[in-house]
């Protein structure tokens, strides 16, 4: 009787749960801000450091239809992540080494984004071709509704599955072409206070989809670093469990790394919106002095040297 229940609630869920989607639906403009989105990567406003003449042959148009073909007419969840092949392909590009910048967790998506500065300081998935394109999209197929796309809800995320369905599908192949790209130095972000540990083995699109493709061959170094946002007391350090997995698998794929917590750089990138805070006092200098006398005193001993070089008696 009690199986038979389960069974009856098993069945319930699979035909509710499956048509049952949170996220938005497909914004009736997706082709122009696609489209749009494309052309303006393409003249390098986007990135400045992607080179636009390997771009100046890509046909926009094609590209939104390679996309648009992938899910268009289709069940939400039956797109999976092989589908998009031609599209990445397509729209794929090298970006330059020593600058890709990974994350895992949607709490630091706001760091990297900000960090990677469009692409001048690091190289992130949205700074490329594909990932400028789609990003913060929702997109489904509609086998009804005579423009091929659902328009009212699409699937959230996770919600066909771990990796699958029109976005998350999306998602896995764009950073599967990211971590392909990926050269020489490499970089991750995390958010040390990251519910269940910085690193994710599970269910995490980086250790899914980018720590499994990187190579030894193509990253010749990997930096763990490891964020505390201002307001928060630091929560994984570089000793954690979660970490020493990550180091784990690195040790594994034989490629050397290091992890640091809250670097300078990233803690002046924190402090702009919050200079005040304690852990920023006294960052501007490692003397601790004001930064407008350093630069003054500078200034002096410079035009100094310079007048005594100009004005020095010739013998
Ligand atoms: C959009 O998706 C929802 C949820 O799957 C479904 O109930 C609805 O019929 C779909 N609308 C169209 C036009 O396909
Ligand atoms: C771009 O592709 C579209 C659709 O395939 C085509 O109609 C158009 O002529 C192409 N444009 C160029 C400049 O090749």
């Amino acid at each position: 009787m009690g199986s038979y229940f389960m069974f009856l609630v098993s069945v319930c869920c699979v035909s509710l749960c499956a048509s049952f989607f949170t996220g938005e639906g497909t914004p009736p403009e997706i082709k122009d801000i696609v489209i749009g989105r494309c052309e303006d990567f393409k003249k390098g406003y986007v990135n400045p450091l992607v080179d636009t003449e390997t771009l100046k042959d890509r046909n926009c148009t094609e590209l939104w239809e390679l996309f648009y073909k992938t899910f268009a007419y289709r069940e939400p969840c039956d797109v999976i992540m092989d589908d998009y092949d031609e599209f990445i392909t397509a729209a794929g590009h090298d970006f330059r080494a020593d600058s890709a910048l990974f994350w895992d967790g949607w709490d630091i998506y706001d760091t990297i984004t900000e960090y990677a500065f469009r692409g001048r300081r690091s190289t992130v998935l949205d700074t490329t071709l594909p990932g400028y394109m789609i990003n913060y999209l929702f997109f489904c197929g509609s086998t009804t509704d005579p423009s091929g796309m659902n328009m009212t809800v699409c699937p959230g995320e996770g919600e066909c599955g771990f990796g699958l369905g029109s976005i998350d599908a999306f998602w896995a192949s764009a950073s599967t072409y990211f971590a392909e790209n990926a050269r020489g130095i490499s970089r991750i972000f995390m958010n040390s206070n990251r519910p269940g540990g910085a690193f994710h083995l599970d269910d995490s699109f980086f250790t899914e989809f980018e720590l499994k493709t990187i190579t030894k061959e193509a990253v010749s170094f990997f930096q763990i670093t490891l964020i505390t946002m201002l307001e928060e007391d630091p929560g994984d350090t570089c000793s954690s469990d979660s970490i020493m997995e990550l180091k784990r698998i690195l040790d594994e794929k034989e490629i050397p790394y290091d992890c640091d917590e809250n670097p300078r750089d990233v803690l002046h990138m924190l402090c702009i919106d919050n200079f005040k805070h304690e852990d920023c006092v006294g960052l501007s200098t490692s003397t601790g002095q004001p930064i407008t006398a350093t630069v003054t005193l500078r200034a002096l001993s410079l035009a100094l040297a310079i007048w005594i070089a100009l004005f020095r008696p010739v013998n």
